[in-house]
């Protein structure tokens, strides 16, 4: 289980900020599922809202309409293997946290902890996780695949993210950012000018 605290509503999208690629984890009856999504934004201070594309064809989408939540889950370089995972294959049929933990395809597994306020769940080896309310916007969601969320809780690893800065301690637990065909970049070294 990886350590979180709970980060202040109106800094949450200082999670996002920087453009890293996230997993969208989803949960709805007895059914759970994470995909990856480069496709993502903050869109508001406070209250916080947050955009991601889910697209039609996906198991996730299915879950995020019919519960109206989602976690955005920001996932370090360590898990970027398991991102490209979860991104290359629907759930449908198979769990695939339960195939990722057990094809052993990186040592921290794809274990889970429950959120606070939804019922998606956390995904572990992330360095932050964004707990989303739905923003309801059939039309946005039907013909551009967009879904608007309020942040109604975050979270993020204190030894990567306090205090509203990130401090990566190392190269392993870096956001990463996805190019295409299983190539990411890690997020760089921060400058100020
Ligand atoms: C790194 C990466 C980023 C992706 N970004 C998005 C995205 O922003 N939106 C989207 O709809 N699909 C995106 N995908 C594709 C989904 O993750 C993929 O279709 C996934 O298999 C859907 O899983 P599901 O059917 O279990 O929900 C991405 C895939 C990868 C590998």
């Amino acid at each position: 289980m990886s350590e979180r605290m709970a980060v202040p509503l109106p800094k949450a999208y200082l999670l996002l900020n920087h453009g890293p690629t996230v997993l969208v984890s989803s949960a709805h009856g007895d059914r759970r599922n994470v995909m990856a999504a480069a496709w993502n934004m903050a869109l508001d201070f406070d209250p916080p809202k947050v955009a991601v594309v889910i697209d039609k064809s996906t198991l996730t989408r299915e879950l995020v309409e019919a519960s109206g939540e989602f976690v955005l889950n920001v996932p370090a370089r360590k898990i970027a293997a398991l991102t490209l995972a979860v991104g290359s294959e629907s759930g449908r049929g198979i769990d695939k946290l339960l195939k990722v933990m057990q094809s052993g395809i990186h040592s921290d597994g794809a274990g889970t902890t429950a959120g606070g306020v939804v019922t998606a769940p956390l995904i572990d080896g992330c360095l932050a996780w964004l707990e989303c309310r739905v923003i309801p916007e059939p039309h946005t969601q039907k013909t551009y695949d967009l879904f608007l969320g309020e942040v109604v809780a975050a979270w993020a690893d204190p030894e990567v993210f306090s205090t509203g800065r990130w401090h990566f301690p190392d190269a392993e637990r870096r956001s990463i950012h996805y190019i295409s065909g299983g190539s990411f970049f890690a997020t760089g070294d921060e400058f100020s000018v």
